[in-house]
């Protein structure tokens, strides 16, 4: 079977013109794979995938995380929800996604890909844009792109998490402050033998250069990376697949009314190479 797809924006993002009985078939498992890691994010409309569909297709792409089971039937769901009562666990840390991010960016080997359908959506606000990393990297000059690799950048949970919530209390902070860093190179050399920038709101600053220097060279590598024409926006719709590449993509939600109550049921899949720089 031929994958049938149409792009999104010129540089990211395609949506899949596919049954839900094609997607759960399997036979479009390397097609999907191969189109999500060129595109960086593939969607689909009007799936309407139940939790046990969801989870199977994520099982065809990948390495399903399993995270631990708290409920029987929601091995390896995770509810994105800033709603306390529905994911007791994690939803006091959804609101740093509103800023540019990768996820698991503290991990040696962050996941490779995130398969998210909507549960509840919010009359207002909640879309979620997407920008390509590796399109950002390869839009640099020359000269820049050599300046960059090699540098090493610290991440760090209270860099991504400060910034969307300065009024935290002390706890919050001593709280994010309590998760290891993780240091990874700028630029990723991935297997493909494509590089992609490291590029997340995590990146507190780069190893070994004055903190001011570091700040500038961060703050305008997202500028450059997150401007329009590397962004895909997603305007979800009940029954939406959404299946982004998180090795070279940033992602981030728009704010949204907390009260509406808005979910997402995600399965994300285990990554399958570390990120490696030029010289190791
Ligand atoms: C996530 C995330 C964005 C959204 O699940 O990691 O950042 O739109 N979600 O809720
Ligand atoms: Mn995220």
């Amino acid at each position: 079977m031929a994958l049938q797809s149409v792009d999104l924006a010129p540089l990211i993002g395609s949506e899949l013109k596919v049954t839900k009985a094609d997607l759960l078939s399997g036979a479009l498992t390397g097609a999907i794979r191969d189109l999500l890691v060129r595109r960086g994010v593939v969607i689909a409309r009007d799936v309407h995938f139940t939790d046990e569909e969801q989870r199977a297709f994520a099982r065809s792409l990948g390495d399903l995380r399993l995270g631990t089971v708290k409920q029987e039937g929601e091995e390896g769901l995770m509810k994105v929800t800033f709603d306390e009562k529905v994911n007791p666990e994690y939803a006091k840390f959804f609101f740093g996604s509103q800023l540019w991010h990768m996820d698991g960016t503290y991990e040696e080997v962050p996941p490779f890909a995130t398969i998210l359908t909507p549960r509840v959506l919010s009359q207002t606000g909640g879309e979620t844009h997407f920008a390509n990393n590796y399109a950002a990297y390869e839009a640099l000059p020359d000269e820049e792109k050599a300046r960059l690799d090699g540098l090493k950048v610290v991440h760090t949970m209270q860099a991504a998490l400060f910034p969307a919530k300065r009024d935290c209390t002390v706890e919050e902070f001593a709280l994010w402050a309590s998760y290891p860093n993780r240091e990874h190179p700028l630029v990723w050399h991935h297997k493909s033998g494509r590089k992609s920038l490291v590029l997340s709101t995590s990146a507190s600053h780069v190893v070994g250069m004055h903190p001011a220097d570091s700040a500038y060279l961060l703050q305008g590598l997202m500028a450059h990376a997150t401007q329009d024409r590397f962004v895909y926006r997603h305007q979800w719709r009940m029954g939406d697949l959404l299946i982004w590449d998180n090795t070279g993509t940033m992602h981030r939600v728009l704010p949204f009314p907390p009260e509406s109550g808005r979910q997402l049921h995600r399965f994300t899949l285990n990554g399958e190479e570390p990120v490696r720089g030029l010289a190791a």
